[in-house]
């Protein structure tokens, strides 16, 4: 499949422009009016500062006279002690309320600087430029962003949306291969709660030729987009995004307890898809052909993870805790079949460990 060029996404009050020409409308963007004399920022991360800021640099040479803010790679630096120094760090550089944010990195780089940006001076204009495969299909746009708190994931946070967004998948060639895979599960499960032909097209995709990846990510921008614009504040639709999260996250906090390998997030959600797709098929829902289908595929592609009594005990604990229960009762999204999700399901405790029996089952 071949690359793409450029594509508008619309979405609630801002674009988001997808392709391999989309910095070119960047840098025509900052030449306009709207930011003549305008103080910029540039939040980056080591990695991205190395690896993507020469390429932004390249194609938006507008930015040369921006301010570089640079955070500590990985999720430690979604916190508000790195805020604070960020805040002081802008208002000593002389940013006022017309100053503009460039986020420029994966997700922890986006949720950051937009709550950075969307509390400093009450409020200033941001864009992202998302350059992890998981910023591009799925952080960098719905206007969630936010810091952890005491150990809690997105604790502290807003709706906020970004002045624009620029998807160069260009970027992703500086990314580490299990980073693609962690993206490449929220795709997964785009097509799995919305798409079936989505669902077939994801299994022609090829890491090894990356262009190939081009229209899947436009494809899943336009779902994503679809979906929160439909309900932005999550009472209702957008709860299918969280397809694979309930268990996949408290597989993904478990792992940060232990002193085995910390999981990234994308390979705890693949997880999660084939837990949920079986409870799906335990309640009548998916049927058994489709289920091995959903889960060869995926072991086809992710590390199997080993989990042993002692962790289901402790997921369960963390299920339990989840901010999407009511009243004390788990509540799921699952799937009617590949690209028919549905939200709200309760479901009960023993459904789960089961669902984590016969991925161990699979694993082995
Ligand atoms: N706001 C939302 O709607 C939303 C949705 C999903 C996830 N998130 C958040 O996103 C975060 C995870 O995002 P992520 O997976 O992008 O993590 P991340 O930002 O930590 O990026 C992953 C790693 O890849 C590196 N990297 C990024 N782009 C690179 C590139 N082009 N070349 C080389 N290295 C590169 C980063 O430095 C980092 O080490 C989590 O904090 C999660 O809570 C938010
Ligand atoms: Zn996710």
């Amino acid at each position: 499949m071949a690359e793409i060029d450029l594509e508008i996404v619309k979405t609630d009050g801002y674009e988001v422009v997808v392709g391999r020409h989309s910095l070119a409308n960047l840098a025509e963007l900052l030449s306009s009016e709207l930011y003549s004399g305008v103080k910029i920022f540039i939040l980056a991360d080591e990695n991205t500062l190395q690896a993507c800021m020469p390429v932004l640099m390249g194609k938006v040479p507008q930015l040369s006279e921006a301010e570089v803010v640079e955070i500590s790679a990985g999720e430690e630096s979604k916190d508000l002690e790195v805020c604070a120094q960020i805040w002081s760090a802008l208002g000593e550089l002389g940013g006022d309320r017309s100053s503009l944010m460039i986020n420029l990195g994966g997700g922890v780089v986006s949720d950051l600087g937009g709550f950075i940006a969307g509390a400093f001076k009450r409020g200033i204009r941001f864009i992202n430029v998302p350059t992890s495969l998981l910023a591009q299909v799925d952080a960098s746009i719905g206007g969630k962003v936010g810091v952890n708190l005491g150990g809690l994931k997105n604790e502290v946070g807003l709706f906020r949306n970004p002045e624009s967004v620029f998807v160069d998948p260009e970027f992703l060639k500086s990314l580490p291969r299990n980073q693609l895979l962690s993206g490449f599960a929220e795709m997964i499960k785009h097509a799995l709660i919305s798409d079936p032909q989505y669902w077939e097209d994801l299994k022609q995709v090829s890491f090894y030729d990356l262009a190939s990846l081009d229209a899947s990510i436009l494809h899943s921008i336009r779902i994503k987009n679809q979906i929160v614009t439909s309900d932005p504040f999550e009472s209702g639709r957008r709860k299918l995004l969280n397809f694979g999260h309930t268990i996949g996250h408290a597989v993904e906090s478990n792992s940060f307890e232990g002193d085995s390998r910390a999981l990234l997030h994308g390979e705890a959600v693949a997880l999660g898809m084939v837990c949920e797709s079986f409870i799906s098929h335990k309640l009548g829902l998916l049927s058994k052909e489709e289920l091995n289908d959903i889960a060869s595929f995926i072991f086809s592609h992710y590390p199997k993870i080993k989990i042993d009594e002692l962790k289901i005990h402790r997921i369960l604990e963390l299920i339990k805790h989840d901010k999407k229960n009511v009243d004390g009762e788990i509540r799921m999204t699952l799937i009617n079949e590949i690209g028919d999700g549905v939200y709200d399901q309760k479901i009960g405790v023993d459904l789960i460990v089961e669902s984590l029996y016969y991925y161990e089952r699979w694993a082995n």
